[in-house]
């Protein structure tokens, strides 16, 4: 068998069963890459999306556009996740336009990439402030709606669900990349903390951890065949992730289907995490 090496992989649609019909969510960072398809199929399973950005309001709304077509409500707005302020005011417009939030993919995150003796205590606070604090101060304030609210159980057998975006990088170490592979690190635990603690209130917590997906944030990792082709080296299933292959798993752990889980993380990284070194030898 021939295995293709720069495919150009027809990917199925997005889900169109509407599985979270009735549903609010808030998608940050969802002007572009993952954040841009997951707030997509979010909005095409049937919930209203809040599409946070930063920066490119064009883009972001946009993104807004397309999930309307859909026939589900949406708009854009600025927040940067670090700042406590803009957190607050973000979820209150929110409250205020949707009436409560019952999905929260707390999905901005950025990387700022140095030798380690090199990086700056700029470049280390950033990516930390935006990758681990964002989520925090996103997730504080949709734990503090979903328990106010409590469960509706025509809408979800939950009160409410996080879905925190880590990475591959919460267990591979990643050298040049420290503050990021930190971050991702305290992602997970801090997802698997939350969970235990509010488990007992009907919410659900959980992680995706996506491998090489082609998004901007890792353009000269598959922009030319000799990069792409390194990059294989790392990939057993040869063949890069797409941003739909994230949105699929993050449309079904919002859903209802996936009501059991609780306070993981889905690897979602055709087999990046199989030490594929060890194929042979060892
Ligand atoms: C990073 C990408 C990288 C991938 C696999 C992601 O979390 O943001 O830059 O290609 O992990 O190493």
């Amino acid at each position: 068998m021939s295995v293709e090496q720069y495919p150009d992989v027809v990917m199925p649609e997005c889900p169109v069963e509407r599985v979270l019909e009735g549903q609010k969510a808030l998608v940050t960072g969802s002007a572009s890459g993952i954040g841009k398809a997951v707030a997509i199929a979010i909005g095409k399973a049937g919930a209203d999306v809040v599409v946070n950005y930063r920066g490119g309001a064009d883009q972001a709304n946009e993104v807004a556009a397309e999930i309307t077509k859909c026939g589900s409500r949406a708009y854009a707005h600025q927040a940067d996740v670090s700042n406590e302020d803009q957190v607050k005011d973000m979820f209150r417009k929110m409250i205020q336009e949707f009436g409560t939030i019952d999905i929260l993919v707390n999905n901005a995150g950025l990387q700022q990439d140095a030798p380690f003796d090199e990086m700056t205590i700029d470049q280390w606070n950033t990516v930390i402030n935006v990758n681990l604090t964002g989520q925090f101060l996103c997730a504080r304030e949709a734990v503090r709606e979903f328990k106010r609210r409590d469960v509706v159980k025509a809408v979800s057998c939950s009160a409410g669900k996080i879905i925190c975006m880590s990475s591959v990088h919460e267990i591979i170490p990643w050298a040049g990349h420290v503050n990021y592979a930190a971050s991702k690190g305290g992602v997970m635990l801090m997802m698997k903390s939350i969970a235990q603690e509010v488990a007992p209130f009907r919410i659900r917590v959980n992680s995706i951890a996506p491998g090489a997906i082609r998004t901007p944030i890792n353009r000269p990792a598959w922009e030319t065949r000799e990069a792409y082709d390194k990059l294989m080296e790392l990939v057993p299933y040869k063949r890069i992730g797409e941003p739909e292959d994230i949105a699929r798993a993050a449309v079904w752990l919002a859903s209802d289907h996936a009501d059991y889980v609780n306070g993981v993380s889905l690897v979602v990284d055709g087999g990046m995490t199989l030490y594929p070194g060890f194929a042979e030898g060892g």
